[in-house]
Protein backbone atom coordinates (compact mmCIF):
# COMPACT_ATOMS: atom_id res chain seq x y z
CA UNK A 1 0.00 0.00 0.00
CA UNK A 2 1.00 3.42 -0.62
CA UNK A 3 2.66 5.54 1.81
CA UNK A 4 0.57 8.88 3.81
CA UNK A 5 1.57 12.43 1.91
CA UNK A 6 2.70 15.81 2.67
CA UNK A 7 3.25 18.69 1.20
CA UNK A 8 6.76 20.62 1.23
CA UNK A 9 8.05 23.98 0.15
CA UNK A 10 12.29 24.63 -0.84
CA UNK A 11 11.79 28.33 0.23
CA UNK A 12 13.42 31.57 -1.31
CA UNK A 13 16.50 31.66 0.78
CA UNK A 14 16.97 27.87 -0.10
CA UNK A 15 16.33 28.14 -3.76
CA UNK A 16 18.45 31.17 -3.80
CA UNK A 17 21.21 29.93 -2.63
CA UNK A 18 21.46 26.78 -4.90
CA UNK A 19 20.36 24.54 -1.64
CA UNK A 20 17.70 22.63 -3.87
CA UNK A 21 19.27 20.00 -4.99
CA UNK A 22 21.19 18.80 -1.84
CA UNK A 23 17.51 19.23 0.07
CA UNK A 24 16.16 17.29 -2.31
CA UNK A 25 18.48 14.32 -2.28
CA UNK A 26 18.66 14.38 1.87
CA UNK A 27 14.67 13.75 1.31
CA UNK A 28 15.27 11.13 -0.91
CA UNK A 29 17.35 9.69 0.87
CA UNK A 30 15.08 9.42 3.99
CA UNK A 31 12.91 7.37 2.62
CA UNK A 32 10.36 10.11 0.94
CA UNK A 33 9.22 9.79 -2.72
CA UNK A 34 8.33 12.94 -4.77
CA UNK A 35 4.81 12.55 -5.52
CA UNK A 36 5.04 16.14 -7.67
CA UNK A 37 7.23 18.81 -8.05
CA UNK A 38 7.65 22.16 -9.73
CA UNK A 39 9.43 25.62 -9.49
CA UNK A 40 7.39 28.41 -9.24
CA UNK A 41 7.23 31.68 -7.49
CA UNK A 42 4.18 33.32 -5.37
CA UNK A 43 2.65 36.62 -5.73
CA UNK A 44 2.32 37.81 -2.64
CA UNK A 45 -1.17 37.82 -2.57
CA UNK A 46 -0.89 34.28 -3.30
CA UNK A 47 1.39 33.91 0.02
CA UNK A 48 -1.04 35.71 1.71
CA UNK A 49 -3.74 33.01 1.27
CA UNK A 50 -1.18 30.22 1.63
CA UNK A 51 -0.14 31.37 4.93
CA UNK A 52 -3.64 32.98 5.81
CA UNK A 53 -3.69 30.73 9.05
CA UNK A 54 -1.03 32.98 10.55
CA UNK A 55 -2.73 36.22 9.24
CA UNK A 56 -3.38 37.50 12.77
CA UNK A 57 0.32 36.99 13.82
CA UNK A 58 2.87 39.63 13.70
CA UNK A 59 5.10 38.44 11.32
CA UNK A 60 2.29 37.89 8.68
CA UNK A 61 3.41 40.91 6.49
CA UNK A 62 6.44 39.69 6.27
CA UNK A 63 6.46 36.27 6.12
CA UNK A 64 4.31 36.69 2.77
CA UNK A 65 7.01 39.74 1.60
CA UNK A 66 9.50 36.77 2.38
CA UNK A 67 8.02 33.79 0.61
CA UNK A 68 6.96 35.97 -2.79
CA UNK A 69 10.80 37.14 -2.73
CA UNK A 70 11.99 34.51 -5.18
CA UNK A 71 11.36 31.50 -6.76
CA UNK A 72 10.56 28.14 -4.68
CA UNK A 73 9.93 24.40 -5.06
CA UNK A 74 6.61 23.21 -3.91
CA UNK A 75 6.52 19.67 -3.66
CA UNK A 76 4.06 16.59 -2.62
CA UNK A 77 6.11 13.49 -0.78
CA UNK A 78 4.94 10.29 -0.27
CA UNK A 79 5.90 7.94 3.05
CA UNK A 80 4.53 6.08 6.05
CA UNK A 81 3.67 8.79 9.09
CA UNK A 82 4.57 11.14 5.93
CA UNK A 83 3.93 14.48 8.19
CA UNK A 84 5.50 13.55 11.44
CA UNK A 85 8.98 11.93 9.63
CA UNK A 86 9.20 14.95 7.55
CA UNK A 87 8.73 17.37 10.31
CA UNK A 88 11.63 15.71 12.24
CA UNK A 89 13.76 16.05 9.17
CA UNK A 90 13.59 19.46 8.86
CA UNK A 91 13.71 20.59 12.53
CA UNK A 92 12.14 23.15 14.51
CA UNK A 93 11.15 26.64 13.33
CA UNK A 94 14.39 28.46 14.83
CA UNK A 95 17.54 26.71 13.07
CA UNK A 96 19.12 28.32 16.95
CA UNK A 97 16.86 25.10 17.74
CA UNK A 98 16.83 22.81 15.28
CA UNK A 99 18.95 19.36 16.25
CA UNK A 100 22.07 19.07 14.27
CA UNK A 101 21.78 16.94 10.70
CA UNK A 102 18.24 18.65 10.28
CA UNK A 103 17.06 20.48 7.29
CA UNK A 104 16.97 23.67 8.84
CA UNK A 105 20.09 23.17 10.86
CA UNK A 106 22.35 22.75 7.65
CA UNK A 107 20.58 25.10 5.30
CA UNK A 108 17.93 27.92 7.38
CA UNK A 109 19.51 31.25 7.38
CA UNK A 110 17.02 32.85 10.31
CA UNK A 111 13.80 31.51 12.20
CA UNK A 112 12.06 33.18 8.77
CA UNK A 113 14.52 32.13 6.29
CA UNK A 114 14.71 28.94 7.26
CA UNK A 115 14.87 26.89 4.08
CA UNK A 116 11.90 24.85 3.77
CA UNK A 117 8.02 24.43 4.79
CA UNK A 118 6.28 20.89 6.34
CA UNK A 119 2.86 20.25 6.78
CA UNK A 120 2.03 20.47 10.35
CA UNK A 121 -1.31 17.68 9.63
CA UNK A 122 -2.46 15.00 7.20
CA UNK A 123 -5.50 17.48 6.77
CA UNK A 124 -3.23 20.61 6.42
CA UNK A 125 -1.19 18.32 3.76
CA UNK A 126 -3.92 18.05 1.17
CA UNK A 127 -5.00 21.10 1.42
CA UNK A 128 -1.43 22.51 0.86
CA UNK A 129 -0.81 20.34 -1.85
CA UNK A 130 -4.26 20.80 -3.74
CA UNK A 131 -3.24 24.49 -4.04
CA UNK A 132 -0.30 24.00 -6.00
CA UNK A 133 -0.91 20.81 -8.19
CA UNK A 134 -3.76 19.42 -10.02
CA UNK A 135 -4.98 15.58 -9.42
CA UNK A 136 -3.62 15.09 -12.74
CA UNK A 137 0.15 16.42 -12.38
CA UNK A 138 0.39 13.47 -9.15
CA UNK A 139 2.09 10.37 -10.36
P1 LIG B 1 6.28 26.00 8.09
O1 LIG B 1 4.79 26.13 8.29
O2 LIG B 1 6.85 26.95 7.05
O3 LIG B 1 6.72 24.57 7.86
O4 LIG B 1 7.00 26.42 9.46
P2 LIG B 1 6.64 25.99 10.93
O5 LIG B 1 5.40 25.14 10.96
O6 LIG B 1 7.87 25.43 11.54
O7 LIG B 1 6.35 27.41 11.58
P3 LIG B 1 4.99 28.26 11.60
O8 LIG B 1 4.72 28.62 13.01
O9 LIG B 1 3.92 27.53 10.82
O10 LIG B 1 5.42 29.56 10.83
C1 LIG B 1 5.38 29.65 9.42
C2 LIG B 1 6.62 30.36 8.92
O11 LIG B 1 6.58 31.73 9.31
C3 LIG B 1 7.91 32.21 9.49
N1 LIG B 1 8.05 32.69 10.86
N2 LIG B 1 8.60 33.84 11.15
N3 LIG B 1 9.61 36.09 12.50
C4 LIG B 1 9.09 35.10 13.20
O12 LIG B 1 9.01 35.12 14.42
C5 LIG B 1 8.56 33.96 12.48
N4 LIG B 1 7.98 32.89 13.03
C6 LIG B 1 7.66 32.10 11.99
C7 LIG B 1 8.85 31.05 9.23
O13 LIG B 1 9.23 31.09 7.83
C8 LIG B 1 7.95 29.87 9.50
O14 LIG B 1 8.45 28.71 8.90
MG1 LIG C 1 3.62 25.67 9.95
Amino acid sequence: MAGNRTFTMIKPDATAAGNAGAILKMIEEAGFRIVAIKKTKLTPELAGKFYEVHKERGFYGELCAYMSSGAIFPAILEKDNAVEDFRKLIGATNPANAEPGTIRALFAKSIEANAIHGSDSDENAAIEGAFFFAETERF
